[in-house]
């Protein structure tokens, strides 16, 4: 009876919260046909095929994202006080199986964009640093540069720290290129294409 569409479409509109486990993508750059976006895309990919609802929150494309103002009302709360189009994206977060972050290296560091994100999961966390949410949620890295590959690297591996340090998140790989300055060059590479798609299947 379970193979009949029909009896499936009923037995899931009788458990509403029965709903396809999302991965959340957060993508730091700024600009259209962006490698670190696309790198990000493909590793959505397989995490789509292994059944994930894909959500994409491109900072730079809310109208209305604040950094963190430090006021530890989420302390108490267990919520961001900002009611902005960050908010939505915390929320996701928190009830996602994952996260796919992305961003290229601007002067050493991540993007502006790409910091206002990070710094509002400080929400995540209460007052002794312990996760609102369970421990055990998976995350992949995605940074891009011109020719600065170490400092690259570095910011990974620091994204990556935060994620599994302070939100336990367990890091299932991360993808550093460099020579992308070009929009869109890094879709003609097949090796990292590959990679990063190999790093989606694992979610
Ligand atoms: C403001 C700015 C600062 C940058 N700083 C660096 C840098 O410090 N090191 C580096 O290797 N590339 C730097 N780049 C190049 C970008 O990291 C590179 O083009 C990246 O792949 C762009 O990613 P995207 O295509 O996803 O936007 C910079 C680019 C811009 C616009």
């Amino acid at each position: 009876m379970l193979g009949n569409p029909n009896r499936q479409r009923y037995i899931y509109q009788q458990l509403p919260f029965v709903t396809m486990a999302k991965i959340v993508m957060v993508i730091g750059s700024p600009r259209k046909n962006s490698n670190s976006e696309i790198i990000a895309d493909k590793i959505a990919e397989g995490a789509k095929a292994n059944g994930y609802e894909i959500v994409k929150y491109k900072i730079n494309d809310l109208a209305k994202a604040r950094g963190c103002q430090g006021c530890g009302a989420c302390k108490k709360a267990g919520v961001c006080a900002q009611n902005d189009d960050i908010k939505p994206m915390l929320e996701d977060i928190k009830a996602s199986a994952g996260v796919i972050l992305a961003t290229p290296e601007y002067f050493g560091q991540p993007t502006a964009q790409f910091r206002i994100a990070q710094d509002r999961m400080f929400s995540f966390v209460d007052g002794t640093f312990t996760p609102f949410f369970p421990a055990g949620k998976k995350c992949a890295v995605v940074v891009t540069c011109g020719t600065g590959f170490d400092g690259a690297k570095a910011m990974a591996d620091q994204i990556e720290g935060v994620m599994a340090g302070f939100f336990k998140f367990q890091p299932l790989g991360k993808v550093v290129v460099k020579d992308a300055m070009a929009p869109g060059c890094v879709a003609e590479n097949k090796g990292v294409m590959d990679e990063a798609l190999a790093i989606g299947k694992k979610f």
